[in-house]
């Protein structure tokens, strides 16, 4: 009895650490502003993952982040440039720009968002109604 709950609280980690490889999880946010259009899938920013080795002034304060999911005008010239997430991901602090598909990592389609949040679950189908505003009927 005491085994397995010993040998659960040793695998149970594990497991959870394994399967957030992958997909998006609760408190990621999806980013995808341009990518898509420009032929990349959309990026995860694992949020938690940075949250617990970083301090949130480091990227908020320091790096500019803005509290918004999709809320900064991030693009690779800027990141190569050192700025936003390329002031990290620079092969020195964490692996380079090189490894494209472990950013641009999530389901073609995914809109930007925070994932899971109980307001993107409000809003998932309340896009814009960006056709009115070309139409030719004016109110
Ligand atoms: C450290 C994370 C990271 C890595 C690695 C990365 N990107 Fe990006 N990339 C981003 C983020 C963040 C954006 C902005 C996302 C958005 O708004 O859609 C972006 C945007 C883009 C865009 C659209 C904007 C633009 O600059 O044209 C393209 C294309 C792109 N990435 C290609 C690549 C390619 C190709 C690679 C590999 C050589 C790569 N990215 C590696 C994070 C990354
Ligand atoms: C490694 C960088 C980094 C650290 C550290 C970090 N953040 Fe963030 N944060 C981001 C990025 C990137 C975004 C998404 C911005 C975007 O989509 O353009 C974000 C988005 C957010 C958002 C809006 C999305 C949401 O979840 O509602 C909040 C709020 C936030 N951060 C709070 C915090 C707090 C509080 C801390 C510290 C406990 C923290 N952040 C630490 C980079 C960071
Ligand atoms: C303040 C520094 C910092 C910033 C800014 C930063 N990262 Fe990271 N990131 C790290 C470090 C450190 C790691 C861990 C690297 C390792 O394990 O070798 C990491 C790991 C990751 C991982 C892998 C997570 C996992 O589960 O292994 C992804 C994906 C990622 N970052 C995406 C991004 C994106 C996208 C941005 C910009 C929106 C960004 N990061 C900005 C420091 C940063």
């Amino acid at each position: 009895m005491s085994i397995k709950i010993l040998a659960l609280s040793v695998l149970l980690p594990i497991i959870m650490f394994f399967s957030t490889l992958s997909q998006a999880e609760y408190g990621d946010v999806v980013i995808n502003n341009y990518s898509e259009e420009a032929g990349m899938r959309p990026v995860i920013f694992p949020h938690w993952f940075h949250r617990i080795r970083f301090r949130c002034k480091v990227c908020h304060a320091d790096l500019g982040f803005e509290f918004k999911a999709g809320g900064n005008d991030i693009n690779m010239l800027k990141i190569i440039d050192g700025e936003y997430c390329g002031a990290c991901h620079n092969g020195e602090i964490a692996w380079s720009v090189e490894s494209c598909n472990l950013c641009h990592s999530a389901k073609p389609g995914t809109e930007t968002q925070v994932h899971e949040s109980t307001i993107s679950k409000l809003l998932t189908n309340q896009k814009p109604a960006a056709a009115s505003t070309t139409g030719g009927t004016k109110k």
